[in-house]
């Protein structure tokens, strides 16, 4: 911290709801923050709700040149502003009133990768370009999100005292999210979930594979609502007791606890479940998309993602799902004795859970590859950490990842004991939940993308074999042979007595 008590730790510019609960949490753990917006209304409402909570920390500052002026240096600057041209757009008027090349400039929204990379070296001689990503919405923002560094260092070295104490926090016994209020100061000897990721891009490429698993576990919990609702004929009332009852379990995360409280919400306008009411097109801002483009780039098999990505297009086809709906025969629902209906919720719990582990293991998968294209360390078991508390998804199951990395770095997470235990112990129930959604015409794309992901890599034999063949029966693609796998041959299709052909 600084002694001259005139000036600012730090500025956060854009005062949405991510910039003002940011400078809320900074000034809750005595940091002075200079606040900007060209919104002034929205500069005082941050000023006002500082003052609330008892601390003159947060001071108005109307322009980029006092902006500069009220700073400590070299000067710290965290935008929170949308991804996309804005940010360079501050980067040039901060670069006008006179920013120096030692001062930091960091990116908190939720960035392309790459143009991360792009700016960093684009202003690298006329300000330091960081990246913080976040996670954890409007409520992480205040009390404490997940944070993802990336950039030079030495800038993290300047900033770190600031954001690992505004991050969310584990306990490093029990290993649970320890609660923060508004107002409250984060408590020492605790594990923050913000460390250092990487060079530049590192930081925005696990923000963007969060989000991708993200949208994956959304969807899977979504289709676990649709088939209790329409295979087992569950109220949303019974779907939330269901729900509550996993997030005691092995299945507790932040995404199923809101679940379960969504589904016992009732409309004030018809007093029906407002889930019903609320129209299924689900809307996107697209990081789930870049994580699925990214996994097709990189040909790293990502199926329960990019179903989800898929189910959030086709939920959006909402009159040709209707016209369809009336031009195909309905299929019959299997009536399910209670016995059985007991029988499907246990096993939806543990297709759940297996499908989970495989859409984390997609989501590991394409960092390690990604690391391994761009030259960075990347440490798993401290990814995994710090999405343990603050992120949309944290979750109790990702100690366990924690643990499986900590043991093995670099092991494909389906080759941890502790999960193929798991998996090994959950794959005939998986499988009967995909025979009940596919018997009764429910679709379940990311479970069944993640039975098929998991099969697949099951299989020391795929059907590849035939499909070299077909390349090269039309397309002379060549194949190699399982006995001499150094070369590589066409065969002569039309004229198979002029035989095999090394190329
Ligand atoms: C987070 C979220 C957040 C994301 C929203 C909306 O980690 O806090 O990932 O960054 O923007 O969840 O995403 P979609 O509009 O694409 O669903």
């Amino acid at each position: 911290m600084n002694q001259d008590k005139s000036l600012s730790d730090i500025a956060v510019i854009g005062l949405g709801v991510m910039g003002k609960n940011l400078a809320l949490n900074i000034a809750d753990n005595h940091f002075n923050v200079s606040v900007f917006d060209i919104d002034s209304d929205k500069v005082q409402a941050a000023v006002d709700a500082g003052q609330t909570f008892g601390h003159q920390r947060i001071r108005a500052v109307d322009s980029m040149t006092n902006l500069l002026a009220s700073l400590t240096t070299p000067r710290r600057i965290l935008l929170s502003v949308p991804a996309g041209k804005i940010v360079d757009v501050i980067c040039q008027q901060l670069i006008d009133a006179g920013i120096e090349p030692d001062d930091i400039v960091i990116d908190s929204g939720n960035s392309l990768w790459t143009d991360t990379i792009a700016r960093t070296k684009q202003y690298q001689s006329q300000l330091q370009f960081f990246a913080v990503a976040v996670s954890g919405g409007e409520e992480g923002a205040r009390v404490g999100p997940s944070l993802m560094p990336s950039g030079s260092m030495q800038a993290w070295q300047h900033i770190a005292p600031i954001f690992t104490r505004i991050a969310a926090q584990v306990d490093p016994i029990t290993f649970k999210p320890i609660v923060r209020q508004a107002g409250e100061v984060t408590t020492a000897d605790s594990e923050p979930c913000c460390s250092y990721i990487g060079p530049a891009g590192s930081g925005h490429y696990v923000k963007m594979v969060h989000n991708g698993i993200e949208y994956a576990d959304m969807q899977l919990i979504c289709e676990a609502y649709d088939l209790l609702s329409k295979a087992a004929n569950l109220t949303a009332l019974q779907i939330a007791d269901i729900f509550d009852g996993w997030a005691q379990g092995r299945l507790s995360s932040y995404l199923m606890e809101i679940s379960a409280d969504i589904l016992r919400q009732q409309d004030p306008l018809t007093g029906k479940p407002l889930v019903e009411i609320i129209a299924d097109q689900a809307g996107q801002k697209g990081t789930g998309l870049w994580t699925a483009v990214s996994s097709l780039q990189l040909g790293v098999p990502a199926p329960t993602i990019a179903e989800a990505v898929y189910a959030r297009a086709m939920s959006a086809q909402k009159s040709l799902r209707v016209q369809l709906s009336q031009q195909y025969n309905p299929v019959d629902v299997v009536a399910l004795s209670e016995i059985e209906l007991a029988q499907l919720i246990g096993a939806l719990e543990q297709a759940l859970y297996a499908a989970k582990v495989c859409c984390y293991a997609q989501g590991f998968e394409l960092l390690a590859k990604q690391a391994s294209e761009q030259d960075w360390q990347l440490n798993y078991a401290e990814i995994a950490k710090l999405w343990r508390a603050g992120c949309i998804i944290r979750a109790s199951f990702l100690q366990d990842i924690v643990q499986a990395y900590a043991s093995q770095e670099n092991q494909h997470l389906l080759q941890a004991e502790f999960f193929v235990s798991s998996l090994n112990n959950a794959q005939s129930a998986w499988r009967q939940v995909v025979i009940t959604a596919v018997t009764n015409g429910v679709p379940i794309p990311s479970i069944s993308a993640s039975l098929a992901y998991f099969d697949s890599y099951r299989s020391a034999v795929l059907p590849a074999n035939l499909l070299q063949a077909q390349r090269d029966y039309f397309g002379a693609h060549t194949f190699k042979r399982i006995d001499q796998p150094e070369q590589s041959y066409h065969f002569n299709w039309s004229e198979p007595e002029q035989g095999l052909e090394p190329r």
